[in-house]
């Protein structure tokens, strides 16, 4: 009797140290857990992207953990309160592309892999950090699309261009900012448009209160031009345009403002019954940056693949008259 209970105790224990050893071992295998740190939460495009990076996480069975981080701190006390959950990678479109060596750091300190998206970091003296792999746009040739549908447009109404003056809303301190907006600039040159009618308007912050402020100014300074036409980084930065050119009288048809995203703060604006001076959007893809980004980090934590080093992504330009098209065109039409 007491020979069999031994016997059994030890069957049991054997069976518990063996679980015990091999459960986390399993766990770690099989639990991948990746962060999605944005610098502006708030903003449809980052919404956007958050919402396929989950459909990456749902399909491939991994945890995503969103975090909103607006500030140089907050990005590092991210990092860290990912390591303490086991997370093993993350992505992020920084709040500041110069906080590159400093993040590059805590990662490595944590042992965390990265990606990055929308914002490439940058070292010391400026330089793209190449050691960590990115997604961004394919920022100049959008810029020039965004130049070329204001010159066509432009053009179609017949607008005289020695009348018309430019708002190039800036945001020289991001690179992916200054290459966009230098792309339209540079269209609307080469299609004959006056270089001194562009006025830049610096913004403090990547949205729209702080691109209607500095457009403001713009229009305030420059009270000659019959008509203007706006552009920017993102469709925020054209929309603070398009509203303090309204707020001057400057509407529809005497405003032909562009902007780069396609997100809701575009939708939003054409689905208004009358339209207004945000005139287009380049679209870009939400889906390539939030999903795909996703994925990436998934097979690079899984199968130790790492992500391509550069990946540039294009857009399309939509109006209100072909925007579901063009969303359809570029898979985006579910949403
Ligand atoms: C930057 C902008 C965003 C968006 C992304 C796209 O991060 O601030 O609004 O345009 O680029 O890559």
């Amino acid at each position: 009797m007491k020979r069999r209970l031994f016997l059994t105790l030890i069957a049991a224990a054997t069976a518990t140290s063996a679980s015990m050893i091999a459960a986390p071992v399993a766990q770690a295998a099989d639990e991948v857990k990746i962060g999605f740190l944005v610098k502006q939460p708030e903003e449809p495009w980052f919404q956007d992207e958050w919402k396929f990076a989950e459909m990456a996480a749902k399909e491939k069975g991994f945890t995503l953990v969103k975090i909103g981080a607006p500030s140089g701190e907050k990005v590092m006390s991210a990092i860290d309160n990912l390591a303490a959950q086991k997370a093993q990678g993350f992505i992020i479109c920084t709040p500041d592309v110069k906080l590159g060596p400093g993040i590059v750091a805590k990662a490595k300190a944590d042992k965390l892999k990265m990606m990055t998206v929308d914002d490439r970091l940058v070292d010391g003296s400026g330089k793209p950090i190449e050691s960590v792999p990115h997604m961004g746009i394919s920022a100049y040739n959008i810029g020039k699309q965004v130049g070329d549908g204001i010159a066509a447009e432009i053009k179609k109404r017949g607008w005289d261009m020695k009348d018309v003056g430019a708002i190039d809303v800036t945001y020289e301190q991001l690179p992916t900012a200054h290459d966009r907006t230098a792309g339209a600039t540079d269209a609307l040159v080469a299609a004959g448009f006056p270089k001194a009618n562009i006025v830049a308007a610096p913004q403090a912050k990547t949205d729209t209160e702080n691109a209607f402020n500095a457009a403001n100014i713009a229009l305030t300074k420059n009270p000659k031009y019959k008509h203007w036409v706006a552009y920017g980084l993102n469709d925020e930065a054209v929309l603070g345009a398009v509203r303090a050119a309204e707020g001057r009288g400057f509407k529809a048809d005497n405003m032909i403002g562009i902007g780069i995203g396609g997100s809701d703060s575009a939708l939003n604006e054409f689905k208004k019954p009358n339209p207004t001076g945000f005139f287009g959007t380049v679209i870009i893809s939400p889906k390539r940056h939030g999903e795909e980004t996703s994925e990436l980090m998934y097979a690079w934590i899984k199968d130790g693949k790492a992500p391509p080093p550069l990946t540039l992504t294009t857009g399309m330009l939509a109006t209100r008259d072909n925007v579901s098209q063009v969303r359809e065109q570029m898979g985006l039409a579910s949403k």
